[in-house]
């Protein structure tokens, strides 16, 4: 794809090469996001980060990049606070806001919503995850973990093996990760949740059509087998249609270390897009897994 000027909405956008691209860029800019080095290169310019549904890592880790290199950050957090409560369309606000920044991103509780914003916008638009759609830079961050760990072992992310647990339905992060990695070649999918919580049709038609391998499971302890990398998600309770529903999930899925001692591989890397849920009817990764050196959760964050 032509980066320049171009909204990152979906990675459905993406090809493996645009993918690699940007896994070669990320590398050259490690020794800014260490401070090993500095820029000013985004000296004048300014983000818009635009967070209309709860975030940490998305949004700090957005407008600390920005400063990094040398930017401005202006902030909207939650609907309150914009004029969104006074009955603002999206395509105002768009048009508003485009006119005051070189970049926006974007997260809102709707799916398409930030589609819709990109289409009046006159600057680019990054997703920063549009309700149970899609999180595009949560995949990118991901997948080049998922690198970065298999290279310390002399592996490539052709020919991965990867358990998904939890929420399917809902984690936006699986379903823009998932896809992303079927760009690579034979990629083994072993999928674990709850049947009610099952991953979305057209996320697995894209997976089946590209010719990888799919298993699903309901329990844990089979699921996470033979697996280079298991990826833990939090039920995302903020989208069932009522609490009392989301709370028959809640603790249904638990990885601990003996667990995980039983039935992963001895290296089996552990990820999560975080936050994990800590409440202790919850805890879907747990506290002991801490001191287990292949824990990557904050490897993910960092990077
Ligand atoms: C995820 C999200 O918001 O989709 N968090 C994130 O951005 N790292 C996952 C989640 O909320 O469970």
């Amino acid at each position: 794809m032509d980066f320049v000027g171009s909204h990152i909405l979906s990675v459905d956008q993406f090809s493996r090469t645009d993918v690699e691209r940007i896994f070669n860029v990320a590398d050259t800019m490690e020794p800014y996001a260490n401070r090993s080095r500095i820029t000013q290169i985004l000296d004048g310019a300014i983000l818009s980060s635009m967070f209309f549904e709860a975030s940490t890592r998305t949004r700090i880790s957005f407008g600390c990049a920005f400063n990094l290199l040398g930017g401005d950050v202006r902030e909207t957090t939650e609907v309150k606070s914009s004029s969104l409560s006074k009955g603002e369309s999206l395509y105002d606000t768009a048009r508003v806001l485009s006119g005051y920044s070189d970049i926006i991103v974007m997260r809102h509780p709707i799916v398409g919503s930030v589609d819709e914003f990109a289409r009046a916008s006159r600057v680019p638009v990054i997703n920063g995850g549009d309700g149970s759609n899609e999180h595009p830079s949560q995949a990118l961050l991901d997948l080049y973990t998922i690198q970065k760990e298999m290279k310390s072992r002399g592996q490539a992310i052709d020919q991965l093996r990867i358990a998904l647990v939890g929420d399917l339905k809902y984690g936006r992060a699986v379903h823009s990760l998932c896809k992303l990695l079927s760009l690579f070649d034979n990629i083994h999918y072993q999928l674990v949740s709850p049947p009610e919580l099952a991953i979305p049709g057209n996320v697995l038609a894209t997976l089946q059509a590209r010719g990888h391998t799919i298993e699903e499971f309901e329990a844990l302890e089979e699921g996470i087998n033979h697996v280079d990398i298991v990826y833990v998600t939090r039920t995302q309770e903020e989208r069932f249609p009522d609490q009392k529903e989301a709370d028959r999930y809640r603790g249904l899925f638990r990885l601990n270390q003996s667990i995980y001692t039983k039935n992963c591989e001895p290296n089996t890397v552990i990820m999560h897009p975080l936050p994990r849920d800590s409440r202790s009817k919850a805890q879907e990764l747990d506290d002991d897994l801490l001191e287990n050196p292949n824990l990557a959760v904050f490897r993910q964050t960092d990077n």
